[in-house]
């Protein structure tokens, strides 16, 4: 029988190519994927061949993009997948790995949002937690359990841009059984590779400079062969599925990674030792100032671009007059947006005491060394010269310090 308009209507469109090759991906949408046979979909769905059945399950633009990000990780990087958010990605790390009585050891300076996860999420399953100082290693040692499964970590930690020492920290949690997860997402595989320094797990918020144009939400978990075994399974119960419109844009925003970081790096080196000197910055937090308490283990973890060490792309100062001067500051400055967010094309600024860690006490903020002045800086794309002014402009309103 004839196919009438009310199975034109219905029926699978085929775009029509006459084979020629598009110089950019295609967005596959579909939420399903036809199989030719039982057999065929049994194989896909028991991951015995590759191919897709079903979107949640992962579909090509989020492998497309893993696939790309896997390989900015290098050799020791085995898998990766993306997920709807960088939480997502840090719930799939330990929804996989961990169950009921395990302890998980937590840095101190850990994105609050993945503390909380911790202590009212995993915490009702039954996993134990706790905090300690990975600046201190020995102070990790001691905090580890006998049921401690997992370390977690920043690579930079927000906003005071500390960074821990891997290779011992990954000894420490070979000797002790557990496994090393570190959240990667300030410094994005062009600054750092952590698998190279033993990692066994990395996330990264994709929503940052990953994608780096401000318009997706996603994440990134990346692993070892040994951890592997029950991620894609736990992604697709969890339904932790990133969207491949999403997918899309952040493959088109990783493309140009390399080129972004690179400039934005190079800016914030030269804004951190200019701002070093200004009489209304107290301090300039910055991992490649002679000054930061963690140089030369960045110098040490972080890559080389152009035969210099990239420190990233983050700059905080305590500005004087605590409170009321970042206030002012803030308000002043037109060309520098408040953005609580990071990783955008343009620099902005962010405000840690009144966004990211307003729910800490007094001597939980002191000991992040995080005060009502503190403002951090995610440098962008545009010169050195331009930011400078921006924020000299914006300090010239404050009182001279006493
Ligand atoms: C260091 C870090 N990790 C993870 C996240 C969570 O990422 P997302 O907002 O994509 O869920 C953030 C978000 O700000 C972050 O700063």
């Amino acid at each position: 029988m004839q196919r009438g308009p009310q199975e034109i209507c219905s029926e699978q469109t085929e775009i029509p190519l006459f084979g020629s090759l598009p110089s950019r991906p295609a967005i596959h949408t579909s939420t399903a994927y036809l199989c030719e046979s039982p057999r065929q979909a049994d194989e896909r769905l028991g991951g015995k061949r590759p191919g897709y059945v079903y979107q949640r399950d992962g579909h090509p633009n989020a492998a497309a993009l893993a696939e790309k990000c896997r390989r900015l990780h290098g050799e020791n990087s085995s898998h990766a997948v993306v997920t709807s958010s960088g939480m997502s990605a840090i719930s799939l790390a330990m929804i996989s790995q961990l169950g009921t009585g395990d302890h998980i050891l937590l840095s101190h300076r850990l994105y609050g949002r993945t503390a909380i996860l911790v202590e009212q999420e995993l915490s009702r399953f039954g996993i134990e937690f706790s905090f300690a100082d990975f600046c201190n290693l020995d102070q990790v040692s001691e905090q580890c359990r006998t049921n401690t499964r997992m370390l977690v970590v920043e690579t930079i930690s927000n906003p005071k841009l500390r960074v821990v020492d891997f290779g011992a920290l990954a000894e420490l949690s070979k000797s002790r059984n557990a496994l090393m997860l570190v959240d990667n997402t300030f410094a994005s595989p062009i600054v750092c590779r952590p698998f190279d320094f033993g990692a066994d797990l990395v996330v990264e918020s994709l929503t940052k400079i990953m994608n780096g144009h401000g318009d997706t939400t996603l994440g990134l978990l990346s692993g070892t062969e040994a951890v592997w075994e029950r991620v894609p399974a736990a992604l697709s119960s969890w339904g932790m599925t990133s969207s491949p419109f999403d997918c899309w844009l952040a493959e088109r925003g990783v493309s140009t990674l390399f080129l972004r970081m690179s400039s934005a790096a190079n800016t914030a080196k030269i804004l951190a030792e200019r701002l070093s000197s200004h009489p209304q910055i107290l301090d300039v937090a910055f991992p490649g100032l002679q000054s930061h308490p963690d140089r030369a283990i960045a110098v040490r973890q972080f890559s080389s671009l152009n035969g210099e060490t990239c420190f990233g792309n983050m700059i905080t100062i305590e500005v004087n007059g605590g409170i009321e001067g970042a206030t002012r500051f803030i308000e002043a400055t037109k060309e520098i947006p408040f953005c609580p967010s990071l990783g955008e094309l343009m620099t902005t600024l962010s405000h840690p005491f009144t966004t990211s860690h307003r729910n800490l006490n007094s001597s939980q903020l002191a000991k992040l060394g995080i005060s009502g002045g503190t403002i951090r800086f995610s440098i962008g794309l545009e010169s050195a010269d331009f930011i400078e002014s921006a924020i000299a402009t914006a300090l010239s309103g404050l009182p001279n310090p006493v």
